[in-house]
């Protein structure tokens, strides 16, 4: 069931009847409790989507199988044709072919780290060196569109992370806000401590999300974009899961702000 509160937030309750008796049991009345229960409602949704994540883990498994078999014939041919005195002129061309197989090799690879259960090469180091080293590229995606990135990053102690993975959730909610707003937006990218957790947020002026894409937001292959993958946030999601964090959402008709979390001490490493 849902009810809306006097402050016009609506919440999940759980609705409970029992008869009232007097001393001679006759029913005199009847009491109803009513439960707000949208924290077990969120948690049962963050389940729902960790379920998801874990398809598609096992869906990446094996369609990155299926598709490696051909590609590594493909890949062989080419090689026997690159070689063959014949064909020399066409050197340079086998050569990009073969390159770009394994271009294809390794972004298999790199996805099929996802559904990994622990995160590999874990590092000492400080997140705001991979910031650094990240925004002239989204500086330049940024301008290609007529926006700007302002980043603020406070001094932050090193973590344990994977660098390759959290340029992916920092590349992901980057574009994300950006592709969010018109020509003239500003995304701001803030660092800051808290507590015993490292906040990083990404914070757009777009138009905000709606209640409905929200509800399944992080759910694999959802997106509301023409060339969109619906990918982005579901490994984002997944990749600050197993390093012990969260994320989350505000969102409004001025503009979304996405808070990563990440534990300094402690880290439980999923
Ligand atoms: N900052 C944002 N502002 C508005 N909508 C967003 C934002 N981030 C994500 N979304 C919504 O979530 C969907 C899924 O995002 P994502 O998983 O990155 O896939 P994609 O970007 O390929 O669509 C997007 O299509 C969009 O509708
Ligand atoms: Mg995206």
């Amino acid at each position: 069931m849902k009810r809306q509160k006097k402050d016009g937030t609506v919440i999940d309750v759980s609705l409970s009847i029992s008869p009232i008796r007097d001393d001679q049991g006759q029913i005199t009345g009847i009491m109803g409790i009513h439960r707000d229960i949208t924290e077990r409602k969120k948690m049962e949704a963050e389940m729902q989507r960790l379920d998801g994540l874990n398809l598609i883990g096992q869906m990446a498994a094996s369609i990155a199988h299926e598709i490696r078999n051909p590609m590594t014939t493909v890949h062989g041919f080419l090689q026997l044709l690159e070689a063959k005195p014949k064909l020399l002129e066409f050197k340079d061309y086998f050569q990009l072919m073969i390159e770009e197989l394994d271009r294809c090799n390794s972004i298999i690879t790199e996805f099929l780290s996802l559904s990994r259960n622990t995160p590999i090469n874990l590092r000492m180091q400080n997140l705001n060196t991979i910031i650094n080293k990240l925004l002239p590229m989204l500086q330049a995606d940024a301008l290609r569109n007529e926006q700007v990135i302002v980043a603020e990053l406070e001094e932050l102690p090193n973590l344990e992370l994977n660098d390759q993975e959290i340029r992916q959730v920092i590349l992901n909610l980057a574009r994300n806000g950006l592709e969010s707003m018109k020509a003239g937006g500003t995304l701001t990218i803030r660092t800051f401590l808290e507590r015993d957790h490292i906040v990083i947020t990404f914070c757009d002026q777009g138009s905000g999300i709606s209640g409905r894409i929200l509800e399944s937001i992080g759910k694999p292959f959802l997106t509301t974009k023409e060339n969109g993958t619906g990918l982005g946030l579901p490994v984002s999601y997944n990749i600050v899961y197993r390093h012990g964090g969260t994320i989350i959402i505000d969102t409004g008709s001025a503009g979304t702000t996405f808070f990563v979390r990440l534990p300094i001490k402690g880290q439980h490493l999923v």
